[in-house]
Parts: C-alpha cells; sequence; structure tokens
C-alpha cells in the first residue's frame, strides 16, 4: 500500500544508497524516478563494495523489483555496461523494468555538456559531464528521444536527423567542434532496441498496480535538495526534480500515494561542483573532513567540496520534501574533534538571517553563524544502539534534531549495511 520516497537533504552524497539498501528486503520495488548516470551511489554490503550510476540501488535485493521510471534519463550504453558488471558479480539483474517514456541520453547531449561548461569557463557549473542537462532541455523542449522511440525505427531516424540539423550548427559553428554522424547514432540506438525490448513496460502502471496490491513501493532519488532545477541553488544544480514533488512525476504516481518521506542528511555537510555552499571550509579541517569521511565523488573522483553541518539547509529540505523522517549519516567520521561548529543561521551583509535567503545574491554573502557542541573521542563504528553512543555524540543527534525539524530514525556510524543504529522502523 504505501509509497515511500528517499531524498537527499543537502547537495548530494549523503549516503542515499546505503539507506536504500538497508531498506531492501523489506520493499518490493525501488524506483530511480530523476537523473540520469551523474548519481553515484555506495553500497557495501560484507566485504563487497558497489558503486551504481544508473540502476536503483534496490537491485542488490533479490526480491526487490528494480524500475527505472519515466522521469529518468537514460544513457544505453552506460545502462548495458552496468548491468553486466553486476552479472558477472553474480547479480541477478533480469528483473529490471524500464519505462518507455524515459529519455535516452545521446551522443550529442554528452558532447554539448562537455563544450558548453568548457566556454563557461570560470562560471562553469562544474557538470559531471555525463549529458544529463542537454537531455533534459530537449525533454522540456519536446524534441527529446525515448526508449519507446527505439521500437520504431521510422521515428527515431526522424527524431535524430532533425535534432542533429540543429546540434550539429551548433557543435560546429558556436563551438568549433565536429559535427556528428546521423547514421552511425541511428545503428547505435536501433541496437539498443532488441536490447531494451524486454525490460521495458509502462512502469506507472505497474507501480500503481503494486500499490493496489498493497505491495510497498520504495521511490529513491538521486542528488540532492539543493541541487533540484526549482529548488536548489541556481544556476548550479542539476537538471531534473531530486525533491520529494519530483517522485510522483517521475514516477507516475499520485501524491496521496506517499505516506512517508525520509531524507538523508550527512552529519556534516558536502557539494561537488560550482555554487555558494557558506559552511565549506578551505582549512586544514575541510581536509581532515574530507579524509575521514572518503569524501571523493564516486562518478567523477572529484575532491567533495566539504564543510560543517547547516542547520537552514536540513530546515530547507524538510518543508521543501515534507521530510517526515530523517536518516543522519557519517555521525563516525566526527569522532575526535574537541568541538564541532553547527551552523544556525547566517550573517548577511551585516544582517541575522535564520533560513536560506530568498536570493541568490544574498546565499553568495552569507557568512555562517555557528554554535560550538561537544565533541566526543570514542570510536562509534561499532555502536548498534542510540544508548551506547557516548553523551555528546547524543546530544549532536537530538540538537540537530531539533534544528532540523524533523525526527531523526535513523544514524549511520559506518559505510557497512549493519552499521546503522535504526531508532524507529524506517519502512
Ligand atoms: P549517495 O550518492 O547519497 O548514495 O552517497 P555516496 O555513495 O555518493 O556517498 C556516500 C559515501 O559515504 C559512500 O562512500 C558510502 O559508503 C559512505 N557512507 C554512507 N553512510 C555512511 C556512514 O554512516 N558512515 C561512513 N563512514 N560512511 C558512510
Ligand atoms: P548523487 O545521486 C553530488 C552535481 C554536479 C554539478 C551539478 C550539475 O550521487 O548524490 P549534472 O551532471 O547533474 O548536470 O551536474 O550537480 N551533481 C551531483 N553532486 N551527487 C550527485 O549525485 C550529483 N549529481 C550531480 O557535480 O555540480
Ligand atoms: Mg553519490
Amino acid at each position: 500500500m504505501p509509497a515511500i520516497t528517499l531524498v537527499g537533504a543537502q547537495w548530494g552524497d549523503e549516503g542515499k544508497g546505503k539507506a536504500t539498501d538497508l531498506v531492501g528486503n523489506r520493499v518490493d520495488y525501488v524506483v530511480r524516478y530523476q537523473g540520469g548516470n551523474n548519481a553515484g551511489h555506495t553500497v557495501v554490503i560484507g566485504d563487497e563494495k558497489y558503486a551504481l550510476h544508473l540502476l536503483p540501488s534496490g537491485i542488490l535485493s533479490p526480491d526487490v523489483t528494480p524500475v527505472i521510471a519515466n522521469g529518468v534519463v537514460i544513457d544505453p550504453g552506460v545502462l548495458f555496461e552496468e548491468l553486466r558488471g553486476l552479472q558477472e558479480r553474480g547479480i541477478d539483474t533480469e528483473r529490471l523494468v524500464i519505462s518507455a517514456n524515459a529519455h535516452l541520453i545521446m551522443p550529442y547531449h554528452r558532447a554539448l555538456d562537455k563544450v558548453s561548461e568548457r566556454f563557461l569557463g570560470k562560471g562553469r557549473i562544474g557538470t559531471t559531464g555525463r549529458g544529463i542537462g542537454p537531455t533534459y532541455a530537449d525533454k522540456i523542449s519536446r524534441a527529446g528521444v525515448r526508449v519507446q522511440d527505439t521500437f520504431d525505427p521510422k521515428i527515431l531516424r526522424k527524431k535524430i536527423e532533425l535534432a542533429l540539423n540543429d546540434k550539429n550548427q551548433i557543435l560546429t559553428k558556436v563551438y568549433n567542434r565536429r559535427g556528428l554522424d546521423a547514421e552511425q547514432i541511428i545503428e547505435e540506438y536501433l541496437g539498443y532496441a532488441e536490447m531494451l525490448r524486454p525490460y521495458v513496460a509502462d512502469t506507472s502502471l505497474l507501480l500503481n498496480q503494486a500499490l493496489d496490491d498493497g505491495k510497498t513501493v520504495f521511490l529513491e532519488g538521486s542528488q540532492g535538495t539543493l541541487l533540484d532545477i526549482d529548488h536548489g541553488t541556481y544556476p548550479f544544480v542539476t537538471s531534473s526534480s531530486p525533491t520529494s514533488g519530483g517522485a510522483c512525476a517521475g514516477a507516475g504516481i499520485g501524491p496521496t500515494r506517499i505516506t512517508r518521506v525520509i531524507g538523508i542528511l550527512k552529519a556534516y555537510t558536502t557539494r561537488v561542483g560550482s555554487g555558494p555552499f557558506p559552511t565549506e571550509l578551505f582549512d586544514e579541517q575541510g581536509e581532515w573532513l574530507r579524509r575521514q569521511g572518503g569524501e571523493y565523488g564516486v562518478t567523477t573522483g572529484r575532491n567533495r567540496r566539504c564543510g560543517w553541518f547547516d542547520a537552514p539547509i536540513a530546515r530547507y529540505a524538510t518543508r521543501i520534501n515534507g521530510i517526515t523522517d530523517f536518516f543522519l549519516t557519517k555521525m563516525d567520521v566526527l569522532s575526535g574533534l574537541d568541538r564541532i561548529p553547527v551552523c544556525v543561521g547566517y550573517e548577511i551583509d551585516g544582517e541575522r538571517c535564520d533560513e536560506i535567503p530568498m536570493t541568490q545574491t544574498d546565499f553568495h554573502h552569507a557568512v555562517p553563524v555557528y554554535e560550538y557542541l561537544d565533541g566526543w573521542n570514542e570510536d562509534i563504528s561499532h555502536v548498534r544502539t542510540f544508548d551506547e553512543l557516548p553523551k555528546n555524540a547524543q546530544a549532536y543527534v537530538r540538537t540537530l534534531e531539533e534544528m532540523s525539524g524533523a525526527q531523526i530514525s535513523a544514524i549511520g556510524v559506518g559505510p557497512g549495511r549493519d552499521q546503522t543504529l535504526e531508532l524507529r522502523p524506517l519502512v
């Protein structure tokens, strides 16, 4: 019966993959509803580590049906590469279901993503270069190619030819690059048709029927609230809606089906790519967080920018998404600090502001106002109950809970599936 949504509450990489994996054996469907292979979700099961980009993390749970829904953009080459990688590791991937309406990332999308970033110079977004933005742009401008189009060679040809009329002009005349060959792309994408066909279905129908049958549908967001196209730090955002509202449009289920929204929140903050980040640390403390937390991108290998916990951001995520429960991850990383700064508001051009300011200009000027909480030295990675946590760690959790506006229902103390304190059942 219930549909449960999981969203990143900060700038991505909060630990969504781990959280999804944790509930994997309690749900029937795990659905990706937006984004594409810009995501990098890490799942650690025993000694095995998996990095998933396009596939829902639920693919690692044998009884789950993983679904790539209509809101996702699919790079078919990456899809089949990722499937092959899992098959080689003994994972059954045949259960995967893909929406006929999902849009395809085309070679010209990847080319345009890279070249436009290069031309932006210092103003670049710092995208993952996977073609995400140009693919969503074509979707919105009604020039996109969908999974189902590969089944109709005439339509596929027409769409690719039309798109290239335009894109090749831009690539050659604006960016001084070589144009792409239509025949080659048509042949490549026609070749994907029969590979895709066994997986393709009307996923909205499938999920609604599952909900009617009393099954549990888990909607796994990628990216994070502050990377949302509407609610993030625009233009330094991704091109989709990772927030909970996006889950309905991206999966084709109604908002009345969603009973719970779980926000994944890191005990500190990280960001990859450009854009404002008030609590960012540029000193050795930032380097310390990066090293302790292993904050290096799963998709691009870039260093993640690191900073302290930002309470206005957590509160913002609560209200944009209607978060009912938080999963606070990476508490173990903070062990060893005498005192831990927590941003409780900002000073913006001399004025105190307790929420994210209305304009991006102000947000660029936001200087964090910190409260200092007492730290702890104990290694907490073996702790399994809240009561076993050092008193100061308990106080840190309780303070963050108060500031964030929703209950913290789970705490991560390590990357492993079992390194979790579940204060109340997440599902
Ligand atoms: P996602 O994109 O939100 O799925 O997150 P990523 O996988 O990109 O980054 C989160 C990283 O933190 C991964 O390497 C996880 O294995 C790791 N991780 C998740 N939860 C915890 C935790 O509670 N403690 C520690 N130390 N690592 C964690
Ligand atoms: P997960 O799901 C962190 C960032 C990029 C860039 C911006 C736009 O692992 O949390 P895009 O390629 O989407 O057009 O890039 O968004 N970004 C992410 N940052 N985690 C992610 O995914 C991200 N996906 C995109 O770094 O700043
Ligand atoms: Mg990630």
